[in-house]
C-alpha cells in the first residue's frame, strides 16, 4: 500500500488555511485542493482508526444529529462512529420512527432540528436536493450523507481516499464505473471527485440505465462492459437501485449479469494489478461474482467502509471548527 504524505500542504494555494465552506452538500462545486484537504486531513484518522485507543476528544461537547430519511449501514453506523471516536454526542433520527410518518415536512422537520442547537446535523434523504432545503434553513454545518440521485459527497471522497492509498495517485489512472450510472448519486460523486483530481473515467451501463448528456460531465459513456474494461487500473461496480425505478430498465437480472456483471474473466480485461470496488450494499451474482468481490489483494470493497470512517471524521472535525473557535476558522 502507497500512502500520500499527508503534510503535503503546497498543494493548497496561498491563504487556504480554512476550508471555505460551511456546509457538505456535494463534491460538484469543490476545487482540487478542497478535495484533497478532506483526503488528506482523513489520514490521521486513517491511522487512529488502526490503533487501540481510536478516541480524540476534540468534539467533546459537541451534538451531532443523524437525520436519515432512506435506509444505511455504512453510511449511518460510520458517521455515528466517527462522531463517538472525536468526542461528540450523536443522536441518530430514523424517519420511520419520527414524526415525519405523521406527515411532518421537511422544513417543520429541519427547524425542529435546529432548535435543538445542533453543531452539525448528517442528513440522508431520498429526494436529490432535500439536503440543500435543510442546509438553507438551519444554523449549523449540514453533511450530506447521500441525497436522491443528486449527490453522496463522503462515499465520494472514501473512494478517492481508497484509490490513492492503493495507488498513490489519482491524476492519470482510468477508472471505470459500471452499473445503474442514470440513479447512482454515488456514481455522480465519484464522477465529480475523480475528474477533478485528472483521473480519465469511462461510465459503463446499459442504454436505459445511462444518463442523456452523461458526456457533459467529462467522462466516456460505453455501452460494451468489456471495451469499458480495457486497461482499466480501478474498476467500480454498482448495483442496480431498484428503489428508485418505475417501470422496467433491464430485461433480466440474469441476463444483466450475462453483459455486464464483473466475473473473473472479465476483470482480466483490466489491468492485472486493477483495484475492485463497489460501495455496497452489494448483490452478488447480479452485477458482481463472489469470488471478485471477496479476491485477495484486489477487491478494496472492505478498505472502502475502513476509509469512510475517516473520511467522515475528517469532514465532521474541519466542518465544526468554526464553531469550535478553532485558531484561523473563525
Ligand atoms: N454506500 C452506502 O451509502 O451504503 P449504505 O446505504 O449502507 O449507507
Amino acid at each position: 500500500m502507497t500512502s500520500p504524505d499527508p503534510s503535503a500542504t503546497s498543494r493548497y494555494p496561498a491563504g487556504s488555511a480554512a476550508f471555505p465552506h460551511r456546509d457538505l452538500t456535494g463534491l460538484a462545486e469543490l476545487a482540487p485542493w478542497e478535495l484533497l484537504y478532506l483526503m488528506d486531513e482523513a489520514e490521521q484518522w486513517v491511522d487512529l482508526n488502526r490503533s487501540a485507543s481510536k478516541r480524540d476528544e476534540r468534539l467533546h461537547g459537541l451534538t451531532i444529529i443523524n437525520a436519515f430519511f432512506e435506509n444505511s449501514t455504512r453510511t449511518l453506523l460510520s458517521f455515528e462512529i466517527a462522531g463517538k471516536r472525536l468526542g461528540a454526542d450523536v443522536v441518530n433520527m430514523h424517519a420511520a420512527q419520527s414524526s415525519v410518518k405523521k406527515g411532518e415536512t421537511l422544513i417543520d422537520t429541519a427547524m425542529t432540528l435546529n432548535a435543538m442547537h445542533a453543531d452539525a446535523i448528517v442528513i440522508r434523504h431520498q429526494s436529490s436536493g432535500a439536503v440543500q432545503l435543510i442546509a438553507d434553513k438551519v444554523d449549523c454545518p449540514v453533511l450530506n450523507a447521500g441525497d436522491g440521485q443528486h449527490e453522496h459527497p463522503t462515499q465520494g471522497l472514501l473512494d478517492a481516499l481508497t484509490i490513492r492509498h492503493s495507488k498513490g495517485e489519482i491524476a492519470g489512472l482510468i477508472v471505470t464505473i459500471c452499473g445503474d450510472i442514470l440513479h447512482s448519486r454515488v456514481a455522480r460523486s465519484n464522477i465529480h471527485c475523480l475528474t477533478t483530481l485528472g483521473a480519465q473515467v469511462r461510465v459503463c451501463a446499459p442504454p436505459a440505465l445511462m444518463p442523456a448528456g452523461i458526456e457533459q460531465m467529462k467522462v466516456t459513456p460505453y455501452y460494451d462492459f468489456d471495451a469499458a474494461l480495457d486497461g482499466a487500473d480501478v474498476v467500480m461496480m454498482l448495483r442496480l437501485q431498484q428503489e428508485r425505478m418505475s417501470g422496467q430498465f433491464i430485461p433480466s437480472p440474469r441476463e444483466y449479469r450475462h453483459l455486464y456483471g464483473l466475473t473473473l474473466e472479465r476483470l482480466a480485461r483490466a489491468k492485472p494489478d486493477a483495484l475492485v470496488m463497489h460501495p455496497g450494499p452489494m448483490n452478488r451474482g447480479v452485477e458482481i461474482d463472489s469470488n471478485v468481490a471477496d479476491l485477495a489483494g484486489r477487491s478494496a470493497i472492505t478498505r472502502q467502509v475502513e476509509m469512510g470512517v475517516a473520511i467522515r471524521m475528517a469532514c465532521l472535525d474541519v466542518l465544526t471548527r468554526k464553531a469550535r473557535g478553532v485558531e484561523g476558522w473563525a
